[in-house]
């Protein structure tokens, strides 16, 4: 364990989004994944919380997860892999690679690629922390019918994770399940999408 990691879920916006502030407890050093408020009803936390942002996380850029990111003076980290479909204005953008490893204070945070919902979504790992936006919920996983979405890359994405540690806590994008988070060993058990033996299987299931 590096240091005190905070963590805030914050259920904002009209479609149950999840915001994520992730701070070092003791540098106050702050990130925001998935912003889905305007910034002025995340500062006010991070101001009641005496944080400092230093960073936006992106997990993928449909339009409710990336609410007012051009007005973040601060790097906004999206996958690189999301540039031609979904792409939002930001003062400063930054693209991140498959297993690229972004810092805050003590904390190694891991950018993993986990397409299939969008080409470029991406989970972040953070101290035994996934979060997976809408590549995974706690009792489903994202849609592969938007454009750019491919159901045989988000089967292939839940392998990669579901090689994670039983003990990994799973921190959704929306508060679609009947959990506002679970263990990754728990979501193996109630998800069936992650039960899947089969891209045969799991197709038969999204549709
Ligand atoms: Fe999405």
């Amino acid at each position: 364990m590096a240091g005190d990691l905070f963590i805030r879920q914050m259920l904002l916006s009209d479609l149950d989004n999840f915001t994520y502030i992730l701070a070092d407890k003791a540098s106050g050093a702050a990130c925001v994944i998935d912003p889905a408020a305007e910034p002025v009803t995340i500062k006010d936390v991070l101001q009641k919380e005496k944080f400092t942002l230093q960073m936006v996380l992106l997990t993928h850029g449909h339009y409710d997860h990336v609410v007012g990111v051009d007005k973040y003076d601060v790097p906004v980290h999206l996958s690189g892999a999301e540039a031609i479909f979904y792409t939002p204005v930001a003062k400063r953008l930054t693209r991140t690679l498959d297993g690229e490893k972004v810092r805050l204070g003590p904390f190694v945070i891991e950018c993993l690629h986990t397409p299939g919902h969008t080409p470029g979504c991406q989970c972040f790992l953070v101290e035994g922390n996934l979060f997976t936006g809408d590549t995974l919920f706690t009792d489903a996983v994202g849609r592969t019918d938007f454009p750019g979405g491919d159901a045989k890359q988000l089967f292939q994405s839940l392998q990669r994770i579901k090689a994670l540690p039983d003990t990994t806590v799973v921190w959704p994008g929306h508060n679609y399940g009947s959990g506002r988070s679970g263990t990754l060993g728990e979501l193996k058990r109630r998800n069936p999408f992650l039960a899947c033996a089969d891209i045969k299987e799991f197709i038969s299931y999204l549709s």
